[in-house]
């Protein structure tokens, strides 16, 4: 049993809490990080958006090499899959990133411990490292402890047939046909993977469209680019069960509104309905920490939790739950913590479908301004009419600008095309500045590039796009 005195606790090591332990150990707080996994970086890096990217990126070359270079003149004969060095390789991604966040923590001199923390006091955490008991103290606990999957009731995970993002990152083969529930991030993304690499994908959504977070413009093309993709969609579907038979799984399926069942035979479900709050086994309760409603850890403006140096950030507490979000999170508590101003801009944080194409967006979209009564202007513009999408044969989708009638201050950016993920940033540094769509409009965008349909959607908001 030993027993370590530090300034701040960090509780788990996804993008909250390392880089919230970085940011501590650079401003000069003696810094330790609890983890319950053996590797660092969370669900992020271990079985999240890493992993998840890796993977849509090898299916998508597979597909585009199988499939899509003919016209290019490119003749490519006899492309197979394998599936092992495919998820090899994603591993090894995995590995080079959570030892890379390891290597910070040497460089800032930040301690690890690799085990559950559990909270035996305001200022004391206990941890079992490798069967070794240590108790640490600290003025300061950030509890960031992340977010595991839902599932519905009556349908138990076993992470081989029915999945949740963790098994559908590591099946061993390819389904025939995948049910995906839920057309959110999660199902988008995974269900592309695996129709690329060869599976049936139906989504069943209990909603009448996919994404529901997203522009409503920006789902209905969405929906459409992946059902030309393949994809089927079952949507203002319910899913009331799974049986499991020997020669694969019924989903028992109805419609929201109520309706006659049927069911889908496939051979994978993966569940992939959200997310909740991870507090688990962390003794919250016993030092009398409060949660909200959906089991968040409950702050306020900075990051407090009802307890006098207890904070909480990422996933474990409201807003998205998105890996930048807890980062800026993480960032802004440190600051706080050593008496600077963190801050965290709720409205301008971006949310990207790394599917092909991407889907991404930033600020309000066109029916919560409706909702808000607000007075905006929309400017479109298709990639159709983008010559470096032309070059690309990437002519799918369009960038739309939302700003205020009166003062032209952009309220909002949806991008559905090739490389959205990217656009996207350019729309959040000019709405962080509080910049115009007149501002975007007259800023010199290099030609040819993707990038110049977010100048001619600008431009479009005052009616004069130049290319269409
Ligand atoms: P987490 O990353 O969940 O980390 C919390 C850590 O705390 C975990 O490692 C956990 O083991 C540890 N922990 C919990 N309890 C204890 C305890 N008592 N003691 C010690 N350790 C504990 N977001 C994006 O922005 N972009 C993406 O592309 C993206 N892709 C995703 C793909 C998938 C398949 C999934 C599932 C999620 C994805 N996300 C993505 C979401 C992103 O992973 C989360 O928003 C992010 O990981 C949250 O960070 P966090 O630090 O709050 O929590
Ligand atoms: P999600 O919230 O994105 O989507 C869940 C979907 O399931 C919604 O469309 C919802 O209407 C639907 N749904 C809910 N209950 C249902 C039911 N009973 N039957 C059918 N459909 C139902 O959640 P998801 O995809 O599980 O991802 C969790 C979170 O992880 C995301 O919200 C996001 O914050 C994060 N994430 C982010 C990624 C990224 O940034 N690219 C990628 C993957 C995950």
């Amino acid at each position: 049993m030993s027993e370590q005195e530090f300034d701040v606790i960090v509780i788990g090591s996804g993008p909250a809490g390392y880089v919230c332990a970085i940011r501590c150990a650079q401003l000069g707080l003696k810094t330790a990080v609890v983890e319950r996994r053996k590797t660092l970086g969370g669900t992020c890096l271990n079985v999240g958006c890493i992993p998840s990217k890796a993977l849509l990126q090898s299916s998508e070359l597979y597909e585009q090499t199988a499939a899509h270079l003919g016209h290019h003149g490119i003749e490519v004969k006899g492309v197979d899959l394998d599936l092992a060095t495919m998820m090899k390789r994603k591993d090894k991604v995995v590995d080079t990133l959570t030892k890379g966040v390891a290597g910070l923590f040497k460089k800032n001199k930040i301690t690890p411990f690799y085990g559950t923390a559990t909270l035996t006091g305001k200022q004391t955490v206990a941890v079992a490292d490798d069967g070794e008991e240590h108790t640490l103290k600290a003025k300061t606990i950030i509890i960031a402890t992340g977010s595991e999957p839902v599932s519905l009731p009556g349908i138990e995970i076993d992470e081989e047939r029915v999945v949740s993002s963790t098994g559908a990152l590591a099946l061993k083969q390819v389904p025939k046909h995948l049910v995906v529930i839920g057309a959110g991030y999660i199902g988008l993304e995974m269900g592309s993977v695996w129709r690329r690499l060869g599976s049936e994908v139906t989504v069943v959504e209990f909603l009448d469209r996919i994404t529901p977070t997203m522009d409503g413009d920006v789902a209905k093309e969405f929906q459409k680019l992946l059902k030309r993709q393949g994809m089927t969609f079952r949507l203002g579907t319910k899913v009331t069960g799974v049986e499991a038979t020997k020669s694969g799984l019924k989903v028992r399926v109805e419609p929201a509104k109520g309706g006659d069942s049927e069911t889908i035979d496939c051979d994978v479900v993966l569940v992939a309905v959200g997310r909740r709050a991870y507090t688990g086994g962390l003794g919250l309760e016993d030092v009398g920490v409060v949660l909200d409603s959906h089991g968040m850890v409950e702050i306020d403006d900075h990051f407090r939790t009802n307890i006098d140096g207890i904070y909480a950030i990422g996933d474990c507490v409201r807003g998205p739950m998105l890996a930048h979000k807890g980062e800026d999170e993480g960032v802004a508590v440190a600051e706080i913590i050593a008496g600077q101003a963190g801050h965290v801009n709720y409205d301008v944080i971006p949310g990207v479908v790394y599917t092909d194409p991407e889907a991404a967006g930033v600020g309000k979209t066109e029916e919560e301004l409706k909702a808000e009564g607000v007075d905006y202007v929309a400017g479109m513009f298709p990639f159709l009419a983008n010559s470096r999408a032309r070059t690309y044969d990437q002519t799918a989708g369009f960038v739309k600008i939302l700003a205020d009638a009166k003062t032209d201050r952009v309220l909002g950016v949806h991008i559905i095309g090739a490389n959205a993920g990217e656009l996207i940033a350019e729309a959040a540094v000019a709405m962080e500045f509080g910049g115009s769509a007149e501002d975007i409009a007259r800023t010199c965008h290099a030609h040819p590039t993707f990038s110049e349909a977010v100048k001619e959607a600008a431009l479009a908001v005052g009616k004069r796009a130049i290319h269409i």
